[in-house]
């Protein structure tokens, strides 16, 4: 874990779990962070800036008024200064003011004018991170790519068992670390540079009539941006690509398609192929016959009749010229086991198994994944998809190099 000459802009907002905000700044200075603290008024109230000056070896600053440490550092100086915010803890109320796009107090505005990546540390008691309005400012936030770090489970300061206790420290440290680190062993330019690599990614849409489809929530994100990573690790990449609202990703041949039939269609004809990652979500079945005109509701009830549609993923792993084949597994329970019958029953060379249930993965910036392969298994922690698609780009690499 290392954030040497990281410049942090640690915001920390009202609530009891400020006192633990004294810790963090510790354990960032240990892990070799420079950083900058800013406090909101309710925040000082649980904590004095005096102690987080000590801490930090830096000035704390509170007001956006304070003529004295406008003219030193400026806010937009500030604001500009930061690798990465992190605010922790990141009240309900600070989570909606930043929904919202206010700028009503020093740490709301700087972060509304700083491009550098935004993290948030939630800390509230458990019927506030609970409620609609929270949960609806946690998703406008996480579509924003702004990360949320937790909040986890247990006792709470306010005597009741929950969500919504601030991560510990040492982990929101850890967290920092791989969110804004590229991976530790960087893609080199050329990892894949020779490899042709095809790709699926988005839903498909299978049609009932000339306006209705089946389909999914996926956004297509995680596979545009393992296309990208693998672009970016010299591979010649063609991304056969479902339904989705993603621009076509640069000097990455991009091949739409409709339905899981058209999508086969496609990745038959792109191979042979080094690496096949098939992450698009295909529907797993069809209406066995499409209506030529809209269907009429005339009737109180309505059978649809579907039919399998083929598993890409299994046709290309059987192919005689075979490329390294790696699936994804979405799943609502019993990840790692479904994952690695789904490994051994697709005959994959590596399967990324991540959890979509409660709201998470299907259309959101960032994702957690595990990775299995054989016996082995690598854990890659809640992060942005970019960041994630290099890492899953960079173990599928070195298990291309260590086959050949
Ligand atoms: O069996 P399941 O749909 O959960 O498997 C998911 C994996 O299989 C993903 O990699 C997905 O892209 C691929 N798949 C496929 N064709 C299908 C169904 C899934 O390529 N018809």
């Amino acid at each position: 874990m290392n954030l040497t000459h990281k410049k942090i802009l640690l915001g920390i907002a009202g609530g009891i779990a400020a006192y633990k905000a004294c810790e963090l700044v510790r354990r960032l200075r240990d892990a070799g962070a420079d950083i900058r603290v800013v406090m909101t008024e309710n925040a000082t109230r649980f904590v004095t800036p005096l102690t987080l000056q000590a801490l930090s070896g830096n000035p704390v600053r509170v007001s956006l008024w304070d003529e004295e440490h406008e003219a030193a550092m400026g806010h937009i100086e500030l604001a500009r200064w930061a690798d990465a915010i992190l605010i922790a803890p990141a009240s309900a109320d600070m989570m909606a003011r930043l929904a919202a796009g206010m700028a009503d107090d020093l740490l709301s505005t700087l972060c509304l004018a700083s491009e550098a990546p935004l993290l948030l540390a939630p800390a509230m008691n458990r019927v506030m991170w609970a409620h609609p309005a929270t949960r609806a400012n946690a998703q406008i936030l996480l579509s924003r790519g702004i990360q949320l770090f937790g909040p986890g489970s247990g006792a709470q300061a306010c005597g009741e068992l929950g969500e919504g206790r601030m991560l510990e420290p040492l982990e929101l440290v850890q967290r920092l670390a791989v969110a804004i680190s590229p991976p530790s062993n960087p893609i080199g330019d050329a990892a894949l540079f020779g490899k042709r690599v095809v790709i699926t990614a988005g839903a498909t849409r299978e049609a009932i009539d000339p306006v209705r489809f089946i389909s999914n929530r996926s956004s297509g994100r995680m596979g545009y941006a393992v296309a990208e990573a693998a672009r970016d690790a010299g591979a010649e990449v063609v991304l056969i690509s479902g339904v989705t609202s993603l621009p076509a990703p640069q000097d990455v041949t991009r091949i739409e398609v409709e339905t899981a039939l058209h999508m086969r269609e496609a990745v038959m004809q792109a191979m042979p192929c080094d690496i096949f990652i098939g992450t698009a979500a295909v529907a797993d079945y069809r209406p066995t016959e499409t209506a030529l005109q809209k269907i009429k509701k005339n009737a109180d009830t309505l059978t649809l009749e579907l039919v399998k549609n083929p598993d890409i993923l299994s046709e290309v792993a059987a192919l005689a010229l075979r490329p390294f084949t790696v699936g994804f597994a979405a799943e609502t329970e019993h990840l790692l086991d479904h994952a690695r019958a789904k490994l051994q029953r697709k005959k994959l060379d590596m399967i990324a198994a991540n959890l979509v249930s409660e709201g998470r993965a299907f259309d959101q910036a960032d994702n957690a994944l595990t990775i299995l392969w054989g016996d082995s298994q690598i854990e890659l922690p809640q992060a942005d998809k970019r960041l994630l698609a290099q890492q899953l780009i960079q173990i599928i690499a070195q298990r291309v190099t260590q086959r050949a």
